[in-house]
């Protein structure tokens, strides 16, 4: 009776798993099937501005200021995004000396001409974690002493060219209207319900959270081990690109990065310390473009989707150094906290586009504001 109990259970089992396996394959090929039809085809190589933007900007700045005070705990004000720094630490941009013509736009313009330039490196949360958490990396680099008319007119930024990256290539919303849903959800602790709007299921963003979910990932054993994506769309003179930073430990004298001690909560600064700072080695990565190709699915609205290397690969336009030094002071570590990067600090000729970045002009400017006021008054409490 028993033996024969356990039989029919092996066999539900069994059929209940195949099921399963059937209905997941399923799911998978008809999802593959949708994306690569709606995917597909010609895209604009143009910016398209949906009428309700703007009115949805000014939710997300108000949204952005609540989230810096709620991680306010008796400390500074810190960034809304990517708050914990594992250093900001001096570099060298110098561009390729064999560049391509066309590709000769704005700060590349000088094929051989080395920028000085500040790279800060952090956590993407909205509060300082442990660095084992799952998270992305962020790496924003400051060209300094950059002529010409900028982008923003805010003093401050005249003579800077800012790169602002983390290490996943695709964004987790698709334009400003599913941002500021998305984000007012995650404000108000509803995180898991931020890809769930509604009941109605052709709401659910279930490929975003796929992605949301990809974006945190563990930490790398140093930052100087990852690469960083723009993600968004840039222009580069008459083109429109992406660019990603990546390492390129070739281009620097040999050093094996020491494996981390995970258990210690900042072991991402200790990697950089323990490589610049005592063993006295630089680092070494390449700036690359990847040039859109809108006869493809390559989308400027959409920087949820991953423009394909396959049809339009990386391009080297510059190497970054970061030479051995001295960085983990006091000093300079406040200095990184009141560095304020945008990727609207630019020459005309790197040109933000696309929704995510026309929402980001108006966020970066205001929350940088927000907290060099609030810094300022509790400075002299
Ligand atoms: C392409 C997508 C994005 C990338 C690659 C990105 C990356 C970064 C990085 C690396 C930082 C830290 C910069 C630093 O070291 O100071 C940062 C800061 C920040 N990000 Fe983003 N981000 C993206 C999209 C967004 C969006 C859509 C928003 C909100 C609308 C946003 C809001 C912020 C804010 C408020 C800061 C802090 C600004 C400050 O206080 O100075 N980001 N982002």
């Amino acid at each position: 009776m028993l033996k024969r109990f356990w039989l029919w259970l092996g066999r539900l089992l069994g059929k209940t798993l195949v099921f399963l396996l059937v209905v997941g394959l399923g799911g998978w090929a008809i999802g593959a099937a949708y994306y690569s039809w709606k995917f597909s085809g010609p895209v604009s190589d143009e910016e398209q501005i949906p009428a309700n933007e703007a009115a949805y900007t000014e939710g997300i700045i108000e949204d952005a200021i609540r989230v810096v005070e709620q991680h306010r705990d008796n400390t500074r004000v810190l960034r809304d995004a990517h708050a914990k720094a594992h250093g900001c630490v001096k570099a060298e941009v110098t561009v390729r000396a064999d560049l391509e013509e066309t590709l000769r736009q704005g700060v590349l313009s000088e094929p051989g001409k080395t920028w000085k330039a500040w790279v800060r490196l952090s956590n993407g949360n909205a509060y300082p974690q442990f660095d084992r958490a799952r998270d992305a990396r962020g790496m924003a680099i400051k060209l300094l002493d950059v002529p010409g008319d900028k982008l923003m007119s805010n003093p401050r930024h005249a003579s800077e060219q800012d790169f602002v990256m983390f290490n996943h290539p695709a964004f987790f919303v698709r334009d400003v209207a599913e941002y500021r849903s998305n984000f007012a959800a995650q404000a108000d602790g509803r995180k898991a319900l931020a890809f769930f709007p509604s009941w109605d299921p052709r709401t659910w963003e279930v490929r975003h959270l796929i992605i949301a979910l990809k974006t945190l990932s563990p930490a790398p054993s140093s930052p100087v081990e990852t690469t960083y994506n723009s993600i968004a769309p840039f222009k580069l003179g008459p083109h429109n690109i992406k660019y990603r930073v990546i390492p390129t430990p070739e281009n620097c004298p040999a050093y094996a990065i020491p494996k981390p001690n995970t258990d210690l909560p900042n072991f991402l600064r200790s990697a950089l310390y323990q490589q610049l700072s005592l063993d006295r080695m630089p680092a070494c990565f390449a700036l690359q473009v990847q040039r859109q190709n809108p006869s493809y699915y390559m989308p400027i609205e959409d920087p949820s989707v991953e423009w394909d290397e396959k049809i339009a690969p990386f391009e080297t336009v510059a190497d970054i150094r970061l030479p051995a030094q001295d960085f983990d002071s006091t000093e300079q570590n406040l200095f990184c906290d009141n560095l304020s990067f945008n990727p609207w600090h630019a020459l005309p000729e790197h040109r933000p586009i696309g929704g995510i970045n026309r929402l980001r002009k108006a966020v970066y400017e205001a929350v940088s504001a927000y907290r060099h006021d609030r810094n300022a008054v509790l400075d002299q409490q």
